[in-house]
C-alpha cells in the first residue's frame, strides 16, 4: 500500500468528517483482519489511544491491548488507561506491571543516549513476553501518523514496536498514517476519548527517564512525578493548559542547602520548564506570571519529598534542548 496521503483526502475537521473517517476505517479494519486478533502496545498517549478506540469498535475483543507501565510514566497514566479502556471500553487490555524489571535495568546508568536504549529494548522486551502468552495473534497495530511517515521534525516518535523477533513479525494495522495530529485529536474526540488523552501535551517514549538525571533512583524520579503533577494541575488551574505546547519539570542529581522547618536541609532542587514551539526544531520560553512561579515553587517545596529549591529555566531552544537529556 501507497504511504502517500491521497491527494483527494479533505483534511478532517469537523465531527462529521471524523465520523465518516471512522466509518470507513471501521470497514477497512474488518476487511483487512476479519475474525484475526490484533495486538496493540497501548502507551495512553493520543495516537496510540485513538487507534485503540477505533479497533474496539471494528472488532472489540479481538484487540488485545498491551499496556505497559515501566514506571516512567506522569502521575496518574496507568490508572486512566485502566479505567478508560478497560472500564468504559470494556476493551480486552492486558496491564503489564514492569515497575521494577525497568528501574533495576537502569540503575546507576547515567548515560542520556544509554538510558534510552535501555528503555526502547526493555520495552520490546516486555511486549514480546506478552505477544508470546496471546494465542492467534496475526495483526500489529501501531499509531504511526503522516508526521512519522514524513519524517519531520525532531520529535522522536516512538511508534513502532520495530525490533520483534522475526517470528513475531505480523502483519500491520495502521489506520492513521495519512493523518496529522490535530486530524487525530477530532478523531479522538469523536471516539469519546477525554480531552485530557485527545488533548495532551507531547510526552517523549522514555518518559521521566529522561527528566530524572543522571542515573535514575527511585526518590528522585518520585520527586519529578509529584513536582509534575503539580505544575501540569497550576497550568490546568490558571488557563494555561492547551495554551502553553510542553511544560514539565526536571530533578538534576545534586543537591544543594536550604532551611526547612528552621533547620538546615540538603536537597533537590526541581527546574520547570515551559515552552512554546510549532515544529519542535526551535522553541521560546512561556512568560509565566511570576506570581503562578511563586505559586508553584510554594506547593513543590512543601509538598514534594526531598525538595528545597524551585528553579525556572529561562532558555529558548537554541541554546537550550527542550528536554534536559
Ligand atoms: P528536544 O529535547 O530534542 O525535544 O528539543 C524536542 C521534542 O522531542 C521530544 N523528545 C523525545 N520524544 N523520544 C520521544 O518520543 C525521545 O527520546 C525524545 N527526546 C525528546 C521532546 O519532549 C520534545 O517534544
Amino acid at each position: 500500500m501507497s504511504n502517500k496521503r491521497p491527494e483527494t483526502m479533505e483534511r478532517i475537521a469537523t465531527p462529521a468528517l471524523a465520523e465518516a473517517f471512522i466509518d470507513e476505517q471501521i470497514k477497512a479494519i474488518r476487511a483487512q483482519v476479519g475474525e484475526k486478533k490484533v495486538l496493540l502496545a497501548l502507551s495512553g498517549g493520543v495516537d496510540s489511544s485513538v487507534v485503540a478506540a477505533l479497533l474496539i469498535k471494528a472488532i472489540g475483543k479481538n484487540l488485545v491491548c498491551v499496556h505497559v507501565n515501566h514506571g516512567l510514566l506522569r502521575k496518574g497514566e496507568p490508572e486512566q488507561v485502566v479505567e478508560v479502556f478497560r472500564g468504559q471500553m470494556d476493551a480486552n487490555l492486558v496491564y503489564v506491571d514492569a515497575v521494577d524489571r525497568f528501574l533495576d535495568k537502569l540503575a546507576g546508568v547515567s548515560e542520556p543516549e544509554q538510558k534510552r536504549k535501555i528503555i526502547g529494548a526493555e520495552f520490546i522486551r516486555v511486549f514480546e513476553e506478552e505477544a508470546r502468552k496471546q494465542e492467534g495473534i496475526e495483526f500489529l497495530a501501531q499509531g504511526t501518523i503522516y508526521p512519522d511517515i514524513l519524517e519531520s521534525g525532531p520529535v522522536k516518535a516512538h511508534h513502532n514496536v520495530g525490533g520483534l523477533p522475526d517470528d513475531l513479525r505480523f502483519e500491520l494495522v495502521e489506520p492513521l498514517k495519512f493523518l496529522f495530529k490535530d486530524e487525530v485529536r477530532v478523531v479522538g474526540k469523536a471516539l469519546g476519548l477525554p480531552d485530557n488523552m485527545v488533548y495532551r501535551q507531547p510526552f517523549p517514549g522514555p518518559g521521566l527517564g529522561v527528566r530524572c538525571l543522571g542515573a535514575i533512583t527511585r526518590d528522585r524520579l518520585e520527586a519529578v512525578r509529584e513536582s509534575d503533577a503539580i505544575l501540569r494541575e497550576e497550568f490546568a488551574k490558571n488557563g494555561l493548559e492547551g495554551k502553553v505546547w510542553q511544560y514539565f519539570t526536571v530533578v538534576p542529581d545534586f543537591k544543594s542547602v536550604g532551611v526547612k522547618d528552621g533547620k538546615r536541609s540538603f536537597e533537590y532542587p526541581v527546574i520547570l520548564r515551559a515552552v512554546n514551539t510549532k515544529d519542535a526544531m526551535t522553541a521560546t520560553v512561556e512568560d509565566v506570571p511570576f506570581a503562578l512561579l511563586q505559586q508553584i515553587t510554594e506547593r513543590i517545596t512543601h509538598e514534594v519529598k526531598g525538595v528545597n529549591r524551585v528553579l525556572y529555566d529561562l532558555t529558548p531552544k537554541p541554546t537550550g534542548t527542550i528536554e534536559w537529556e
